[in-house]
């Protein structure tokens, strides 16, 4: 029997607290499993800094990516025998969906901004590149370490197949709305997947949901748009963020002055030079840079230190309502302000902006197409667009909202001398 159709001799599964059981069958994914690129991913976690928030959203993207996997699995058990749906695309389906973040680094939100990284594009080097995750593919075809790439890329030419990893209702955020909930222990983010597992139907070039399963998915939507604002963008995660990207800025600005280290940044240094292999990518995870930070507390230099201590020991930036297109001038004058103080401003008074769109659905021409949604209408089996047939959902569609707040260490702020004028006008201009 050929590799891509073994079968193992007893079913694995895994406990999982989302979906009960994970289970495996094939030896392609219990191999692709076992490889370290993807045992890498137990060391980073899910919601990077959100733990700082959430104390239970501990949770890593191996958790997740084993979840996308079981989710794809079971929609794919559900299109057995349906028309417009080829068996042969299954494997390709359940690897693309365990292979999908394999590329992310540790805290990738920052790092990814901070050193100008694309996940994506080292989720494809380890796909395609010298490792044991490529060989493992290979020995399925020659061809199909770039098919799976393909699909998480988006450009595979069966357009079903990549609207399973992603559009706007894949595996890939039905598992981390579900799991993320679950971890941060809020009560948004649940919706009845059974449900919409239940009515996805393949079409041609897109999986639909039959007219039926409508609330479901608005549910779902609603999750997502809840999701996003209570955890995804909770201003004190921000702050950990915040924290960490100006401790990446400062150890890099050292670096090239030539400071001497006591810890020397050996692991960092591609990231510094912005040229990262793929072997010392692999080498970062986030257990690593949290070694850096705890003894990066000891270095000489009083901002990295700080920050250091700041980030281990959740010691955090406060923040206020800020908008900087609109509010320039106190921008300026308190940039100004901390300098004056001796509060150095490029590492302690940081503008931060999140933004989403809870749906949009597809507008011709647009830079970042997504994939709607689409209804299967009973009887005469046309296709309607969600939020043309969903009230609910019409009233989020492609509004975006953006919240900007601003970020400084109260604390240095206080212990400023209590008759100074710059305390009194850092104080007005911040807490009016
Ligand atoms: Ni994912």
């Amino acid at each position: 029997m050929s590799y891509k159709d073994e079968r193992l001799s007893e079913e694995k599964v895994f406990k999982d607290p989302v979906h009960r059981y994970v289970h495996v069958n094939d030896q392609v994914i219990w191999d692709l499993i076992g490889a370290p690129e993807f045992q890498r991913l137990r060391r980073v976690k899910q919601l990077g800094t959100s733990y700082v928030t959430f104390h239970g959203a501990e949770h890593s993207r191996f958790n997740h990516s084993l979840g996308v996997y079981e989710i794809v699995r079971r929609i794919l058990n559900n299109f057995e025998g349906q028309p417009n749906w080829n068996q042969d695309e299954r494997l390709l389906c359940l690897c693309a969906a365990l292979l999908h973040d394999l590329g992310h680094g540790p805290f990738s939100h920052s790092f990814e901004k901070v050193f100008k990284l694309d996940h994506e594009d080292f989720t494809r080097k380890i796909i395609l590149g010298d490792t044991h995750i490529n060989q493992i593919l290979r020995r399925v075809g020659e061809a199909f370490p770039q098919k799976v790439a393909d699909v998480i890329n988006k450009t595979y030419e069966d357009k079903l197949v990549v609207s399973l990893i992603s559009s706007q209702i894949d595996a890939d955020r039905m598992d981390y709305l579900q799991r993320d909930a679950y971890y941060t222990g809020v009560s948004y983010g649940h919706f009845d997947m059974e449900r919409i597992l239940r009515v996805m139907r393949p079409l041609e070039d897109q999986v639909v949901i039959k007219e039926s399963g409508m609330h479901a998915v608005e549910d779902y939507i609603m999750s997502r748009y809840q999701m996003y604002w209570q955890v995804y963008f909770h201003p004190v995660t921000r702050s950990a963020e915040v924290i960490l990207s100006k401790i990446l800025h400062r150890a890099k600005s050292l670096f090239e002055q030539g400071y001497a280290f006591k810890l020397k940044p050996t692991h960092f240094l591609s990231f510094f030079a912005e040229d990262v292999s793929l072997q010392e990518y692999l080498r970062l995870d986030e257990h690593v840079v949290l070694y850096y930070f705890q003894m990066w507390i000891d270095e000489d230099d009083e901002i990295l230190s700080d920050l250091c201590e700041r980030f281990s020991n959740r010691h955090l930036f406060k923040y206020i309502e800020f908008n900087p297109n609109l509010q320039m001038n106190q921008w300026m004058e308190l940039y100004r302000l901390f300098t004056e103080a001796g509060i150095n401003p490029d590492y302690y008074l940081v503008v931060d902006s999140s933004s989403d769109l809870p749906y949009d659905f597809y507008r011709p021409g647009e830079e970042e197409e997504r994939l709607p949604i689409h209804l299967l209408m009973p009887k005469t089996n046309e296709l309607r667009e969600l939020s043309r047939h969903s009230d609910i959902v019409e009233a989020i569609s492609g509004k975006k909202r953006t919240d900007h707040k601003l970020y400084f260490p109260q604390d240095f702020l206080e212990a400023l001398p209590e008759d100074s004028d710059i305390k009194k006008r850092i104080f007005e201009i911040l807490f009016h």
